[in-house]
């Protein structure tokens, strides 16, 4: 059978007692059309109330960055986000957006070279579980400044996120991170964003199980699994889930895997922030916090950090 390292992380994770699925295989070409839907439904508040704080303060925030800097996106996807700010960024040197899919990202690009003909745009491969390498000489181009958006950082546990952040303060040149997370708030919202009633996220998260049929030739019938997301407060995050609904045997790559009815896949975790707990996360990584900027409903923050010097 197939040793990819979606088949791997499969067979490694059905096989564990709570059964999980790292989220970074939902983004094949199927599900990074449906987060782009996702990120439109009225229920995920997250991007469109991050590219609000970036257009209503994107003057503030180009002066935090300064001018001459080399903007790099870890995780970048499509670079909406990163235009807002190159378009109100002194003089930038150049942009550098990593992805998993180099081929999306370079398609991803062209609107942003027509906009931006002079600006020099380096997009790189990037898997956050392998060391990251910036394109060629990039960085001896200015300042490097770390833009990391859209409350990515959440998918991490809370050492995962601490150990990628001082990562990123190793980056050569760092000297600035600006990072988009998600605020704590009420339970029914949450939930709301993570189950909307389109039922986008739920077929988001069952791309998964169809996924694997499609690339790995399980057999998977996905109307015998359920979507659900909760929000679990003592631990400050929503959790995703693919539930059986029925006592079931699914071939995986020539082994029967049972689930049991009402098991379930984990498939996500988002945690969620307090400014400030979030500011000593970061501060324990090497970044002292310098600035906060958000939506008037206190929904999503862009935090401000210099790298602290040692
Ligand atoms: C891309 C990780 C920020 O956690 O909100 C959206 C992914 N999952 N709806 C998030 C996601 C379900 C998203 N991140």
């Amino acid at each position: 059978m197939m040793e990819t390292p979606f088949a791997k992380a499969l067979i490694n994770g059905l096989n564990k007692s709570q059964k999980t699925l790292e989220p970074k295989f939902f983004y094949d070409a199927e599900g990074s059309r449906l987060f782009e839907e996702i990120t439109q439904l009225d229920a995920y508040y997250p991007t469109r109330t991050e590219l609000s704080i970036l257009e209503t303060q994107a003057d503030e925030i180009a002066a935090f960055l300064g001018p001459g800097v080399v903007l790099v996106e870890p995780g970048a996807g499509a670079p909406t986000k990163a235009e807002k700010l190159l378009a109100a960024m002194k003089s930038p040197m150049a942009y550098a957006p990593g992805d998993i899919s180099i081929d999306h990202l370079e398609r991803a690009m062209s609107p942003l070279r027509l906009r931006f003909p002079q600006l020099r745009i380096a997009p790189f491969r990037l898997d956050f579980d392998d060391a990251f390498d910036l394109p060629n000489d990039v960085a001896a181009l200015g300042p490097v400044a770390i833009f990391f958006p859209g409350s990515t950082i959440g998918n991490f546990s809370p050492e995962g996120a601490r150990r990628l952040l001082r990562r990123f303060s190793r980056i050569d040149n760092a000297q600035t991170l600006l990072i988009g997370v998600d605020l704590k708030k009420d339970k029914t919202r949450l939930e709301h964003a993570y189950d909307d009633p389109e039922g986008v996220t739920a077929a988001f998260n069952l791309n998964l199980l169809a996924r694997a049929n499609r690339e790995l030739a399980t057999d998977f019938d996905l109307s015998s699994f359920r979507h659900f997301a909760r929000y679990d407060e003592s631990l400050g995050r929503v959790e995703m889930h693919l539930e059986s609904v029925r006592d079931q045997t699914v071939n995986v790559l020539g082994k029967p895997i049972h689930f049991l009815e009402g098991e379930s896949i984990h498939t996500e975790n988002s945690y969620k922030f307090k400014v400030s707990d979030f500011q000593a996360m970061a501060a324990e990584a090497g970044w002292s916090p310098v600035k906060v900027w958000t939506d008037p409903d206190n929904l999503f923050a862009e935090l401000a950090f210099s790298k602290l010097s040692l």
